[in-house]
């Protein structure tokens, strides 16, 4: 049994990395073995000689594991600009090959994988080639991570409309407290509207953490929405 998912977001800064993190650890407390990449980080680390995804250490710390980061994050761009906007101030182009070729190696070490995007889905990699089209070429299902709050239904059902327009499966929306405040009309009533006029299944909702660190990131808050995502998509029970 393999399955892969592509976490993306109807924004920056949303939460898919603390999304992804908490649901690789809920999987693997459930038995899974889980491998999660970050193919392209803008905004990366300088550290010794080189670049450093932050969202990729975060990632392999939460899921307890030690893949090579030139697998796990195999593109690091140091401004913190979409893709293209890196190639048009500093010339460096992204190679998508490379991207490909460790997403496949990853795929064929792990039962499941996660992979977290960049942005949203219409941030630009290359010339006429956005996140979207990466979505396209690893062939994977996506999950958003959506704001629970007034406005997330039009930046959410954007974002499933962008993607089946162009035939990409969504498997479930993930609906994330980045902010620690009372519960509102909207954040009530949202969830349902947006099953309705997505057709999407919901997968849950993420309540604000005060420990987000890695290692202790806690498990609870992510259970129900990982058994979710393996009954919506029909993953069987680890051997
Ligand atoms: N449920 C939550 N509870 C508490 N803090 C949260 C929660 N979700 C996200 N955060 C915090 O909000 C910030 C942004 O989250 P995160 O880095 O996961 O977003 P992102 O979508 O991955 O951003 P980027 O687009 O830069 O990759 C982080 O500091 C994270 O710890
Ligand atoms: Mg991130």
């Amino acid at each position: 049994m393999k399955a892969s998912f592509f976490i993306t977001g109807t924004d920056t800064g949303i939460g898919k990395t603390l999304v992804t993190a908490g649901l690789a650890r809920a999987l693997v407390s459930r038995g899974y073995d889980v491998g999660v990449m970050k193919p392209i980080t803008s905004g990366a680390v300088r550290r010794g000689m080189g670049l450093v995804s932050e969202d990729a250490e975060y990632l392999l710390k939460a899921a307890g594991l030690h893949d090579p980061a030139m697998l796990v994050s195999p593109v690091c761009l140091e401004p913190p600009l979409a893709p293209l906007a890196v190639t048009m101030l500093t010339g460096q182009k992204v190679e998508m090959a490379g991207i490909i070729a460790s997403f496949t190696a990853l795929r064929n070490m792990h039962s499941i994988m996660l992979v977290e995007g960049i942005g949203g889905l219409m941030v630009p990699i290359r010339r006429g080639y956005s996140v979207l089209n990466l979505v396209l070429e690893m062939d994977v299902p996506l999950i958003i991570v959506a704001r629970p709050n007034l406005g997330t239904i039009n930046h959410t059902w954007m974002t499933v409309d962008c993607a089946r327009t162009r035939g990409v499966s969504v498997a479930g929306i993930v609906f994330n407290h980045c902010e620690n405040m009372p519960e509102t009309a909207a954040e009530r009533t949202n969830p349902d509207v947006i099953r309705r006029v997505c057709d999407v299944p919901v997968l849950g909702s993420v309540p604000f953490i005060e420990e987000t660190d890695a290692a202790s990131l806690p498990v609870e808050p992510f259970l129900p929405v990982a058994e979710k995502l393996l009954a919506v998509s029909e993953i069987a029970r680890p051997d």
